[in-house]
């Protein structure tokens, strides 16, 4: 991650922070509650589940640090693959309160050259309460185009309504919350609004078949994956045998530890992504092979699960007598490119 990320990073936590200051703490973890029990009931739902401030007040302050983070991991891996690209303007569908918005601007500065425009931002949500805290956190971003965004009520059931173009289209943590035939629908008009298209799902058996079934329309619709697949043939994994997932390390604030308790600093969330471009229009290429699971450090070696640009999974040893390789890869992560560079 880059300065503009850990700046970005560090005020988000600062606007969090201040949300809950004066909230007693037992008011605060009360309203979490009331959330994970909701979103236990059942998604989709015919309405909004995030009803009033405390309801997105708890949203925010629970789960926007996780889905920035997903998100961010997501922008990051397909900016590494772009030749130099940068989007100009950004659609973020099912934003809530706004982290994939916060994720673009820790992923490409925004600052407008003196007398230009900066990157126009739009976030689409069903949820008004969702929308005003968006609009109030990002009001005390440091980024221009965070600020400047639109917030726009916009319902994703059955609306037909295609959703507005722009160079790059983001959903995330949404397709879980629709009717089968809204997230298809939805994927199918993202795949025709945005010259790049970034989807994140939860990193579970069924939220990596649901980014499987975006990836198929995405690419049925001319799009070409550029992270996380090296292709965007057939993806090797078999459903019901294995997911492709990754995850994202995210400190954990006091009100997770009052939640969760335990003392853990920090916490994985594990996500599933597929980020497309029109190739016509956005230049890029996808990594040669990507590291699919936590690398195994044995003494001399590195052992890499990998899935490569010939459609496989793979298993690669990589040890003392690969020199420089070698060394590449005892700093190699999950969900890196590989061989890096
Ligand atoms: C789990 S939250 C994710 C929010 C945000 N994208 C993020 O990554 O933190 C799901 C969002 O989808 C929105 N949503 C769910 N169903 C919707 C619908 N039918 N129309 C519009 N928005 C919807 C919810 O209001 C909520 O803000």
């Amino acid at each position: 991650m880059n300065d503009v990320h850990d700046v970005i990073d560090g005020q988000l936590r600062t606007a969090l922070a201040q949300l809950l200051d004066g909230l007693p703490p037992r008011k605060a973890t009360a309203a979490v509650e009331r959330l994970i029990a909701n979103y236990r009931g059942k998604t989709p739902t015919e309405a909004p589940v995030l009803r009033d401030r405390a309801d997105v007040v708890a949203y925010a302050a629970y789960r926007m640090p996780a889905t920035f983070a997903a998100v961010s991991a997501a922008l990051g891996a397909l900016a590494d693959r772009l030749d130099g690209w940068a989007p100009a303007d950004h659609v973020d569908v099912g934003g809530g309160t706004g982290a994939a918005t916060w994720a673009t601007a820790a992923t490409w500065d925004d600052a407008a050259p003196e007398g230009g425009v900066t990157r126009a931002t739009t976030v689409l949500d069903w949820a008004a309460p969702a929308l005003d805290l968006g609009r109030e956190l990002a009001a005390s971003s440091g980024s221009p185009a965070l600020r400047a965004a639109e917030w726009r009520r916009r319902s994703l059931r059955s609306s037909g309504e295609p959703l507005p173009a722009a160079d790059l289209v983001t959903v995330s943590y949404v397709l879980g919350e629709l009717e089968p035939e809204d997230r298809r629908a939805v994927t199918d008009s993202a795949a025709g609004a945005g010259r790049a298209v970034v989807i994140v799902e939860p990193g579970t058996p069924d939220g990596y078949l649901r980014i499987r079934e975006a990836r198929e329309t995405l690419t049925a619709a001319g799009l070409r994956v550029l992270a996380p697949c090296p292709h965007s043939g057939q993806c090797p994994i078999v459903p019901g045998e294995d997911w492709c997932h990754f995850a994202a390390r995210v400190p954990r604030s006091s009100l997770h530890r009052q939640v969760k308790g335990g003392s853990l600093a920090y916490e994985d969330e594990k996500f599933a992504y597929v980020a497309a471009v029109r190739p016509e229009l956005v230049p890029g290429t996808p990594a040669a092979s990507r590291v699919v699971r936590r690398p195994v450090l044995r003494k001399g070696q590195v052992l890499l699960d990998l899935c490569t640009a010939d459609e496989e999974l793979r298993r690669t040893t990589v040890t003392k007598r690969h020199g420089a390789d070698y060394k590449a890869a005892r700093n190699t992560d999950w969900g890196d490119a590989w061989p890096p560079g």
